[in-house]
């Protein structure tokens, strides 16, 4: 297809769009098997894509990333670990790199044992006041929901053990200070695999940690009730960094292009392997590295690997926020990629979240990708931030983020932000389609024949 033909397809889609018809198949009930391919006439240079995208080796790196590195917390060990293997991958393909490191607000860490010698897994929320050096030891008050009347004087000096739901978890925090308890333990409400991450606002008076239900009721059972005690140690980690890895490539002739973003996040949050969130999109962008590093093109692309998303989008704001203003003036879009490749049943759709939910050149390009190649999932323009996309487009740069849910309820699958978003619940047919779907959309807006 020629170059008029390539912005037609674009302009055809968008009056599509424009008109209100539904672009998607009508079959979105059945499971992750059996979703039924739509008809497609990919052409030849999506064909260039399509042929090469190799979903086993996206699911290598899947691998390589949430089993054999594990969860990547920004500022870690292992986030470091991931940057490094990205960038040496993006090295062998031959991209010129770039490694941007910047600095991470300290992250709290947390330790809880019982007087019985049992530990008990915890989640330190970010704005949790330290506990000293050797950690905090005082008797279990059971506060019940947390509300002011759920606090006599027995609770001074005391671990204020709250149970989640109804009020907030800053007002229970903030009751639980007023009686003068010296630090709180919020346990969950409902089952889940790991302890709740919360939200608790800055700068809260004394130390708080989240653990799950079960540990709250064992603690509650054999240790409120039993008069004996817990230590809990809370530390601020300072002086952390987190990196970007950039890769590079531009076309042989001229200068100043356009410049294509593809990015995706490569750490998790804390307990979580992040399998999904966001290996999937790593390793996803991986590969449209290497099926792109040698194909002709006349826009600049710039595979964008970022850290420190889960802590507030750390990663991408640092990025674009390094961007000079004439680099700004030639970036056209951005294609990001976060959860791609959950293997959830319900998640039938891929959305393309923008942050104001109209259409741009990322999104009219990949409906018309996969229009053309017979996407099998249904493609659901939508209006959604909560992603790396969101620091490009209040950078003034049009920006998408493919991310897979239910269609209809917008659901995110149950693994989210938990120990069981693991290669288990990742699907390989699902990988292939992510990296089709993106891979076509990107070459047919860089490609130069
Ligand atoms: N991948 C997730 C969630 C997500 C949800 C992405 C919807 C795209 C669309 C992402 O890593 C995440 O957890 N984001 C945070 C917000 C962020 C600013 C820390 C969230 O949604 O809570
Ligand atoms: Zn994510």
């Amino acid at each position: 297809m020629k170059r008029k033909n390539k912005f037609a397809a674009l302009t055809l889609t968008a009056s599509l769009m424009l008109s209100g018809v539904v672009m998607m198949p009508a079959d979105f009930s059945g499971p992750a098997t059996a979703e039924a391919a739509k008809p497609g006439n990919p052409a030849a240079f999506d064909k260039k894509v399509t042929a090469r995208i190799d979903e086993r080796r996206i699911y290598e790196d899947v691998r390589r990333l949430s089993v054999d590195i594990g969860p990547r917390v920004a500022g870690t060990e292992e986030e470091r670990v991931a940057a490094g293997m990205i960038r040496e991958r993006l090295q062998s393909y031959g991209y010129e790199i770039d490694v941007q490191e910047f600095a991470i607000p300290d992250t709290m860490v947390g330790h809880l044992s019982t007087s019985g010698g049992e530990e008990v897994t915890v989640s330190i929320p970010s704005g949790s006041a330290s506990t000293p050096p050797d950690g905090l030891t005082a008797p279990l008050y059971d506060a019940g929901l947390g509300y002011p009347e759920d606090f006599t004087e027995a609770a001074a000096g005391k671990i204020a053990l709250i149970q989640r739901g109804e009020i907030g978890f800053r007002d229970k925090i903030d009751h639980a200070a007023a009686a003068g308890a010296s630090a709180v333990l919020i346990y969950d409400n409902s089952e889940q695999s790991g302890p709740p991450n919360m939200s608790i606002g800055t700068d809260a008076p004394i130390p708080v940690a989240g653990i799950k239900k079960v540990s709250g009721e064992a603690l509650l059972e054999d240790i409120a009730a039993t008069g004996g005690s817990v230590t809990l140690k809370v530390d601020a980690l300072s002086g952390r960094t987190s990196q970007n890895i950039i890769a590079k490539r531009t076309p042989k002739k001229g200068t100043n292009h356009e410049i294509v973003y593809v990015s995706a996040h490569f750490d998790s949050v804390p307990l979580a392997p992040g399998a999904n969130d966001n290996a999937s999109g790593t390793a996803t962008a991986l590969e449209i590295a290497r099926v792109l590093k040698s194909y002709p093109i006349d826009k600049e692309v710039r595979f964008v690997f970022v850290g420190a998303e889960e802590i507030g989008l750390l990663g991408s704001e640092h990025y674009v926020s390094t961007l000079s203003g004439q680099e700004l003036s030639r970036s056209l879009t951005n294609f990001n990629m976060d959860m791609v490749g959950t293997g959830w049943e319900n998640a039938t759709a891929i959305y393309l979240n923008t942050v104001d939910g109209l259409p741009n050149l990322s999104t009219e390009s990949a409906m018309a990708a996969g229009e053309r190649i017979g996407t099998p999932s249904e493609l659901v323009l939508y209006k959604r931030g909560s992603s790396d996309h969101v620091s490009f487009h209040e950078a003034g740069i049009p920006a998408v983020n493919f991310i897979r849910r239910e269609p209809g309820t917008a659901a995110l699958e149950p693994y989210y932000h938990s120990p069981e978003d693991t290669i288990d619940h990742i699907s390989i047919g699902r990988l292939k389609e992510a990296g089709d779907l993106v891979g076509s959309a990107v070459y047919s807006v860089i490609r130069s024949n």
